[in-house]
């Protein structure tokens, strides 16, 4: 066998070393229609199901479909031993040797942890977001992994989604800048260098609206939503040379995204140019037929393909029907090589022709995973993440020395749920918990959970039973409170209780939580409550009675180190919300760029929109965040400084005794267009960093594409008119201009 597979990977070099020379074109000349086939077809490895079993065709021996040329990629293989075995059973034992690309869902990082993307995207920080994509890169190749399945840039507006974890949440100007940056983060400049590889912008496109917040259910978008607020992410992926679309399981208007040639084919890869490939989501040719858009797996393929989805991941679709489907002219080879192509030239600019083990080095895994920089850059990302959401009293930040305090709550202790869902290659309980934080600051504390979240916490949201019975820490907690200056508790989410296909139709405090912050209260108001979550809560009962709240999302391998060193003032907290908090679920979808409405102002009659129960104000909006110290905004100027151009500048100043970063946000509001334009929508933003009495002046400039919007055809439009321009956290200055055309 020995000698067999040494004679084998002679044979197989040579042909390598002619295929490394070959054109994607050259080597596509010399395929058959089986193996072309082959380069579409993407199957899971056993390690990690990412989507449910599949079904039909499952039973192929993919090991043997590997060798067989039969397999363009591997996901979900990790370790580079166990890609450097794959790989040698596709380059050394297939006709051709073509080499496998092996994806992996690094949503925010591979060992080391980074916040989940809706609380790093709090941040508002592009560079250190580049940076962190570029660190789970350094990580995910040393480790055999070529293509992430990332970054997600769905849009949103219902926090119900588990998925909202991993996203940038409801915007599409502040997730169109972090799409880029993210891509830049994963591809860096060279995608044949070994520590970068292909990034894949997901999921196209919809996915994020579900009805009801039901993951997987259907979507109900308009052209206005779907080309305004949808679509921009995914324009600034492939603008910033993204190599890979993964398409999404929803339909649009009634064909699902996996099947729907004009969003894949007339948009994406005519309209915008896109030369990289699409890849199907888990089983998303196949569940065309289960939607009921194909009367089978073969006419699923059939449609597919013709819609232009390069890839089939998990469907058996492609390997097992096109090879039929091109025989009997229901579809040409010509689609087949337009997907092929794309998928080499992937495959070439990773430079995988030139060394298919380029990705794949042990020594390289071993020392790059973990490395102290990258905990280093968890830590600073935890700390820009953290949203202050309150402090009525300014009972943050907490003096160490200013008497005794208690530490409760069910996550107070845990290592687990900060590394959150999609958690890549973390390993498991290794991030620093609130206890351990306080503890390397120093701060001498007593603690105690209070109460279990879960009776059996498992890696699966239904395999979590929450604990609905057992208050049985209730009576030492409030000893501790009572005994206390002032209580800490951590209190929200498992890591597995988002993400996806963890949708919740109660969005509160899970399990006996809210039972145990009251019962706190009771002897002691002196609360600073640390949300631990994957989403928004509903948390009005908190908002009203809990002096201070902040929410630390899942903060990564150094949560908890964060959180101390934000409680106790060595950081001050600059998050901003990048998706509105209601203050119910009656609320939900509550978003701030929505629409005036016929009836937006409040009447002594009824008739106007807003509920009788309920604000319709979120309990926190988009761009909220509070600091430690306060900012001014003040000398704002609005110049129509040409066609179709508005210069912004506004002075920011550091009214306060600490330095701090603001996030300066700059909103346009367009009051009278043909197809009406939302009240405001994000045009602009800035961190700025300033000394106490510090001032700055941050100027910004509006240009045709930041004033037009799209007409629900798609079609762009500019109309010159009157625009409002507005600043601050959440506009604190306005001006109106006149635009010229
Ligand atoms: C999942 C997700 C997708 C992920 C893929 C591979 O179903 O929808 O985001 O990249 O399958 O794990």
């Amino acid at each position: 066998m020995q000698f067999l597979l040494s004679a084998l990977s002679m044979v197989s070099v040579s042909l390598l070393q002619g295929l490394a020379s070959d054109t994607p074109e050259q080597l596509l000349g010399k395929m058959t229609l089986e193996e072309k086939i082959g380069q579409m077809n993407l199957y899971a490895s056993e390690w990690d199901l990412t989507g449910p079993p599949p079904t039909e065709g499952s039973n192929a021996d993919k090991y043997e479909h590997i060798r067989t040329g039969k397999v363009g990629g591997v996901l979900n293989v990790t370790g580079a031993d166990a890609a450097r075995r794959m790989q040698q059973l596709a380059v050394e034992g297939s006709r051709l040797g073509i080499p496998l690309l092996f994806g992996y869902d690094v949503i925010h990082g591979y060992r080391t942890s980074f916040p989940i993307p809706l609380g790093e995207s709090s941040s508002w920080n592009l560079e250190l977001m580049e940076q962190t994509a570029r660190i789970s890169a350094i990580e995910a190749t040393a480790a055999g992994i070529n293509w992430v399945y990332s970054p997600m840039i769905d849009t949103f507006r219902d926090p119900r989604w588990g998925r909202v974890m991993e996203g940038s949440g409801e915007d599409p100007f502040l997730t169109s800048k972090i799409a880029a940056a993210k891509v830049r983060g994963y591809q860096g400049t060279d995608l044949s260098r070994p520590d970068t590889l292909a990034a894949c912008a997901k999921h196209f496109a919809g996915y994020g609206f579900p009805v009801a917040g039901r993951d997987y259910n259907t979507t109900i978008l308009d052209g206005r939503t779907l080309h305004n607020i949808i679509l921009p992410p995914f324009k600034a992926a492939v603008d910033a040379g993204v190599r890979s679309v993964m398409n999404s399981f929803n339909l649009i208007d009634g064909i699902p995204a996996t099947a729907h040639a004009g969003l894949q084919r007339d948009l994406l890869k005519g309209k915008w140019k896109f030369d990289g490939f699409v890849v199907s989501d888990w089983a998303s040719i196949a569940e065309i037929a289960v939607h009921g858009a194909a009367s089978d797996l073969r006419q699923a393929a059939q449609r597919a393909i013709l819609a232009g989805s390069d890839m089939d991941m998990e469907s058996f679709a492609y390997v097992t029907h096109l090879a039929g489907l091109v025989e009997e002219g229901l579809v040409s080879e010509a689609w087949i090589d337009d997907a092929v192509l794309r998928i080499l030239r992937v495959k070439t600019e990773l430079g995988l022709f030139d060394d298919p083990y380029r990705y794949i080095d042990a020594t390289r895994e071993r020392e790059a995973l973990l490395r102290p920089a990258h905990l280093d850059l968890a830590l600073d990302a935890a700390i820009q993440s953290i949203v202050l959401l309150k402090n009525a009293t300014n009972l943050l930040p907490l003096d160490k020395d200013a008497g005794k305090i208690a530490l409760i709550g069910a996550l107070a202790d845990d290592k687990d749920s900060p590394l959150g869902n999609w958690r890549g290659m973390a390993i498991e309980n290794s991030a620093v918990s609130v206890v351990e934080g306080f503890r390397n600051l120093g701060v001498d504390f007593t603690w105690t959970k209070g109460v279990k979240l879960a009776m059996n916490p498992g890696k699966m949201a239904d395999l979590v039973n929450v604990n609905t019975t057992d208050r049985s820490g209730f009576e030492e907690a409030i000893r501790l409170a009572r005994e206390s200056e002032v209580v800490v508790m951590v209190l929200g989410e498992l890591g597995h209780q988002t993400g996806e296909g963890r949708s919740r139709a109660d969005i509160g405090l899970p399990g006996l939580q809210q039972e145990l912050l009251e019962a706190v209260h009771a002897v002691n108001p002196n609360i600073v409550l640390v949300l631990m979550n994957g989403r928004p809560l509903i948390i009005p009962w908190a908002a009203e009675n809990v002096p201070a709240i902040l929410t630390a999302w899942h903060g990564g391998s150094r949560a908890g180190d964060a959180i101390a060193r934000v409680i106790f003032g060595l950081e001050n907290p600059s998050g901003k919300l990048t998706m509105s908090w209601p203050g119910s679920i009656g609320q939900i979808p509550v978003y701030y760029n929505h629409d005036r409405t016929g009836r937006p102002d409040a009447n002594p009659s009824v008739f106007w929109s807003h509920y009788n129960d309920e604000s319709n104000e979120p309990l926190y909006p988009f761009g909220h965040g509070l600091s430690y110290t306060s900012f001014g905004y003040s000398e704002l100027q609005v110049t129509p400084s040409g066609p179709r151009t508005i210069d912004v500048a506004v002075r920011v100043s550091n009214l306060g005794q600490r330095s701090g970063t603001e996030v300066v946000q700059l909103y346009l509001t367009d009051p009278v267009a043909q197809a009406v334009r939302p009240v405001k929508e994000l045009k602009g933003f800035a961190r700025v960093t300033l000394a106490p009495g510090a001032s700055t002046v941050q100027r910004f400039r509006l240009t045709k594409s930041d004033l037009g919007y799209f007409l629900p055809d798609g079609s762009f439009t500019f109309e010159p008119g009157e625009f409002i321009l507005t600043v601050g956290p959440t506009g604190t200055l306005s001006q109106q201009v006149s635009v010229s055309d």
